[in-house]
């Protein structure tokens, strides 16, 4: 599924439609976020957190690799794997752990393997003054997302 992001709030709907559109539970969900620098990744995430409650800032996870928040539907992970170079690594920053809650993943090519896990790939692109968002689901539950 494809739809056309105009600004920068289509962008943050966007993001609070697909939080809509998933169960009450979060837990165990992996949402892999996809596009060049500067293509909205981090704004989608932010958009997902906040709609899933959270009220303060959402910093970078570029240095942490994981910024980890307890929101009432669960716990919601976002990583950020654009310093990491291996699944070994991937290990190393704990990520089997984070299966209790629903992680979102910006740069996951950068550990092999990640897309076998994973429910939902959202990839961002530039089109013209606004993006382009291409929602591919890659397990049962994600394929039946519906979003409004
Ligand atoms: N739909 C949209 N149309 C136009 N601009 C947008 C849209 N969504 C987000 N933006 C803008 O694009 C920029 C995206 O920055 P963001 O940090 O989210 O990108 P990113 O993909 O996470 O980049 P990086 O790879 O560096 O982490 C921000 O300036 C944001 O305001
Ligand atoms: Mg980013």
């Amino acid at each position: 599924m494809k739809r056309f992001l105009p600004d920068e709030a289509a962008t943050t709907a966007f993001g609070k439609a697909l939080l809509d559109a998933m169960p009450a539970d979060l837990a165990g969900w992996t949402l892999l976020l996809q596009g060049d620098l500067g293509a909205g990744k981090s704004t989608l995430a932010r958009a997902i957190i906040k709609a899933a409650g959270h009220t303060g800032p959402v910093p970078s996870p570029t240095y942490t690799l994981v910024e980890p928040y307890k929101l009432s539907r669960g716990n919601i992970y976002h990583v950020d794997l654009y310093r990491v170079s291996s699944a070994d690594e991937l290990r190393y920053l704990g990520w089997n752990e984070l299966d209790d809650g629903c992680r979102i993943v910006e740069w996951p090519d950068r550990a092999p393997g990640l897309i076998e896990q994973a429910d939902l790939s959202i990839t961002l692109s530039y089109e013209g003054e606004g993006r382009l968002v291409d929602i591919e689901g890659l397990s049962k539950r994600g394929n039946q997302l519906k979003i409004q």
